[in-house]
């Protein structure tokens, strides 16, 4: 029998769980909620579990506040996270205590200072950072393979052996470039492009214009991976919601590789997953 994970069932019904939560938070009598705080480049993503890990609520909002992986609006980015703290807490009629975070793998030395401090100025107790495609995996739950998440600035990658995380590494190439290539090439504004290339109806016309970018970011996986005994590819990140993403890396890496039904809650979920009530 196949070891490959073939779908993605936890993962699946996890995200759809909460994109449900999203609209209708679950008000409950919980003892304790977990926040995943995603401050990415393109989307920050507040991700709210009970005592047992079980989505009710979240929140997200397009924002400008992280670039390339790095916090370049420390202010903004505290308004942000606690200003969707409050709305989550005023819909769920409790306080949001405990908070985790994720950074880009590698950034840690360089960055993971000024997310800690936006998470726990935004008013959370700070209970742990991992990295992203760690935290992605808290909900993919793969024990071998690469997870490569491909986000609005960065791509990063993940290699599992034995469900434990042998190498990192992130770069720089994501769905802001998609974004820029689509304006070049439709003489768009950048941010109409953006919107352009979210619409799944745009997706079919918009993948052969993509597909160099995305054959970057596979030669980019390719090199990571290089050395590694990887079978299966697991996509996530907003990027990754492009319609045939996953078909363009299999091809040029040449590994069996897929993505779960929505991948772009995947990492915030996690983070919320591996929140606990220890503050760090
Ligand atoms: N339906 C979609 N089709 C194509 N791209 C999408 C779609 N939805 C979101 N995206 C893209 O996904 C990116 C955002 O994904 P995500 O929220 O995972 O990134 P991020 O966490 O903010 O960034 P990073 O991890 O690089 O810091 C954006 O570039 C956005 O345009
Ligand atoms: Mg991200």
């Amino acid at each position: 029998m196949s070891e490959k994970n073939l779908t993605f069932k936890f993962c699946d019904q996890v995200v759809k769980d909460f994109e449900h939560v999203v609209k209708h938070p679950i008000v409950g009598k919980s003892s304790v909620y977990y926040t995943g705080v995603d401050l990415g480049t393109a989307c920050v993503v507040l991700a709210v579990v009970d005592e047992n890990y079980k989505p009710v609520a979240g929140a997200y909002k397009y924002a400008d506040v992280v670039r390339d992986g790095m916090v370049v609006d420390y202010i903004g980015a505290i308004n942000i996270v606690r200003e969707m703290k409050h709305e989550i807490e005023e819909k769920l009629g409790t306080e949001l205590i405990y908070g985790a975070a994720a950074i880009p793998p590698g950034t840690d030395e360089l960055d993971s200072g000024a997310v800690k401090n936006v998470v726990q100025a935004a008013g959370f107790e700070l209970t742990s950072v991992l990295d992203e495609p760690t935290a992605a995996n808290k909900v993919l739950r793969i024990k071998n393979g690469a997870v490569v998440d491909i986000g609005g600035g960065t791509t990063g990658i993940s290699i599992l052996k034995d469900g434990k995380v042998v190498y990192i590494a992130d770069e720089p190439t994501g769905g802001t470039q998609f974004s820029l290539v689509v304006s070049g090439a439709y003489k768009m504004p950048f941010a109409e492009a953006e919107l352009y290339k979210r619409n799944p109806e745009n997706h079919k016309d918009l993948l052969p214009v993509l597909k160099p970018v995305v054959e970057k970011i596979a030669s980019i996986i390719n090199q990571h991976i290089k050395g590694y005994d990887v079978q299966e590819i697991s996509l996530v990140g907003g990027t990754c919601c492009l319609t045939g993403i996953e078909t363009i890396i299999e091809k040029k890496t040449g590994i069996f590789t897929h993505k779960p039904e929505n991948p772009m809650f995947v990492t915030p979920l996690g983070i919320a997953l591996s929140c606990t009530q220890e503050s760090i």
